[in-house]
């Protein structure tokens, strides 16, 4: 039985609850899949965002009705909700509680989630605290790398782009350190390197990690090259990086260096960091990480109220 109080981070994840949740994931979408999935009837999730989104906060709510619930959607929240006329988030928290069973939260401060959960009596979802965490995110992710490669442990990991203000290359860095046996290589623009918290977390999980900056020569020895864009977001003026971003770019030439056998994370949108022409390569793995059928994995972090007994599924078997 898996019960969930509030996601905030990855930090609060360990390897058994993850075994648990991939395991009722999968499960869940066999359900969704034959149309017979209503464990969710009678609840409302509200999504209440203060950033743009459109794979979050729809998978938020595509799953929530494919398991049967409700949706109540905020979805412009710094031009359209009471914050615009100077409500606190704890506050905004307190009403919207009294609406729904649970609330997604999407926020340009970091840790704007633990301050929604101080208040709460709801269950509350970090769906992106500004460059803090994005922890349903780094779930489907690691997930998405089980069901493309069959296994989430003995891989190395290529972390790529804004590893500073990236919040999902963050979330997901950090949740990497349940898995066994893995190597996480950080290749990041000048200024946009990892932030010393997620290093020292690394450390003291033992999990190995290096920072290269030549990511053609990475490349060639990685199964996973998670890609990310520049977080131009959250600095003002000129990027850090400046304009060296270009050489961190996936185009056909980086696939030609790629292993057969590797995948191409990104967790979208993606700017100019994938070449289109980069899409159809069967190892381009980006889209279908965004499939709505693993939307139900975020609907778990709904569905904080729902226990299961699990199953077993597929590609769980064998080293899961
Ligand atoms: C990411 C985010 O918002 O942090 N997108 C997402 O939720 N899938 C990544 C990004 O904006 O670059």
């Amino acid at each position: 039985m898996i019960r969930l109080d509030h996601v905030v981070g990855v930090r609060q994840f360990d390897r058994p609850l993850l075994d648990a949740l991939f395991a009722l994931a999968c499960e869940m979408e066999g359900l969704v899949a034959a149309g017979d999935a209503k464990r969710l009837r009678g609840r409302i999730l509200a999504t209440l965002f203060f950033e743009p989104s459109t794979r979050t906060r729809l998978s938020f709510e595509a799953a929530m009705y494919r398991l049967g619930g409700e949706v109540l959607s905020v979805e412009s929240g710094r031009e359209t909700s009471s914050i615009a006329k100077g409500e606190t988030i704890e506050d905004t928290i307190r009403i919207v509680q009294g609406y729904a069973d649970a609330i997604a939260l999407r926020h340009p401060e970091e840790g704007a989630a633990a301050r929604a959960v101080a208040v709460a009596r709801v269950p509350i979802l970090n769906a992106g605290d500004g460059a803090g965490e994005h922890p349903t995110q780094a779930l489907i992710d690691l997930y998405t790398i089980g069901r493309e490669l069959g296994r989430i442990d003995g891989l190395r990991v290529a972390l790529v782009g804004d590893l500073r203000y990236g919040r999902a290359a963050r979330s997901l860095a950090l949740l990497l350190s349940e898995t066994r046996d893995t190597e996480i290589v950080c290749v990041a623009p000048p200024g946009l390197e990892p932030r010393p918290d997620v290093l020292g977390w690394l450390d003291d999980r033992g999990v190995r990690h290096r920072e290269e900056r030549d990511l053609a020569a990475v490349l060639p020895g990685v199964d996973v090259v998670y890609q990310t864009r520049v977080q131009r977001e959250r600095f003002s003026g000129e990027s850090p990086a400046g304009g060296g971003g270009a050489a961190y770019a996936i185009d056909e030439a980086a696939m030609a260096r790629l292993p057969s056998h590797a995948i191409v994370l990104h967790p979208l949108p993606r700017v100019d960091e994938i070449a289109p022409a980069v899409d159809t390569d069967p190892r381009a793995a980006y889209f279908r990480q965004a499939n709505p059928g693993l939307s139900v994995g975020r609907a778990l972090r709904g569905a904080c109220v729902v226990s299961s007994p699990l199953t077993g599924c597929g590609w769980l078997a064998g080293s899961w």
